[in-house]
């Protein structure tokens, strides 16, 4: 079984590349960033509390993160492997990230795999980038646009640019990343099962390099 955690700065492509993931190997993707928007757009109280964070680029509590998290791996889709995509984020979350699978689920983190691309790239990628409020399925207006403009291939929906895809606020969310998120790869980094790759490339060259880590 597969349990992967994706690493990688903001727009380094983890939601993208999962969306191919999951088409071969069968695996669920929890996005904690997906959860956290529907929660704002729902307006839950977890919601109008993230918000104030997500929308400055800062990290949302540990303690409301991880409550989120144990909600969501009880439900049964979890069973047959999942991607983690966004989470953790921070090393009390990578530790509560392997209590829970070791106590709850009887299973363990298997790869951990980080995409690497430099910061030019990633406040272009995050300005360009919009997304199906439907479906959520991923464009970028000059790397991968719809077939027609500003609307998604799939369900026809009117695509949105995220609130936190401002330039000021990927920037924000680069620092906390460079701080904060990119110490995981120390944390990671004995257990023999991290791996770092270039997330430059085409986006199916990149995805070729992840089906070599998997297997
Ligand atoms: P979250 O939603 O997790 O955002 P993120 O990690 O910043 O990642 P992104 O979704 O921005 O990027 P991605 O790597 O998925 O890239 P994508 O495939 O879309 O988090 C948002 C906020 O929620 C955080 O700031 C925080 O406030 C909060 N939060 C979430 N989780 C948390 C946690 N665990 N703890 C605390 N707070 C948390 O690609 C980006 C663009 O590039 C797209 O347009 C795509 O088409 C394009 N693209 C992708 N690959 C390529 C390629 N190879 N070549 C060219 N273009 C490409």
């Amino acid at each position: 079984m597969i349990n992967m955690v994706f690493l990688g700065p903001p727009g380094a492509g983890k939601g993208t590349q999962s969306a191919y993931i999951i088409e071969d190997y069968g695996l669920v993707q929890i996005s904690t960033g997906d959860i956290l928007r529907a929660a704002v757009k729902a307006g839950t109280e977890l919601g109008k509390e993230a918000k104030v964070y997500m929308d400055g680029g800062q990290l949302v509590p540990d303690e409301l993160i991880v409550g989120m998290m144990k909600e969501r791996l009880k439900q049964d889709d979890c069973k047959n492997g999942v991607i983690f995509d966004g989470f953790p984020r921070t090393i009390a979350q990578a530790e509560a990230l392997d209590k829970m699978l070791n106590e709850d689920l009887k299973t363990e983190v298997t790869h951990i795999i980080s995409l690497d691309v430099a910061d030019e790239l990633l406040v272009e990628r995050a300005v360009g980038r919009r997304s199906c409020p439907e479906c959520g399925k991923v464009y970028h207006i000059k790397y991968n646009p719809p077939k027609t403009g500003g609307v998604c291939d799939a369900d026809g929906a009117t695509l949105i640019h995220r609130d936190d895809d401002q330039e000021d606020t990927i920037k924000n969310r680069l620092k906390v990343y460079h701080e904060t998120t990119s110490l995981l790869k120390g944390y990671y980094n004995e257990s023999g099962k991290f791996h770092e790759i270039d997330g430059e490339g085409d986006p199916k060259d990149v995805y070729k390099k992840i089906k070599g880590i998997l297997g």
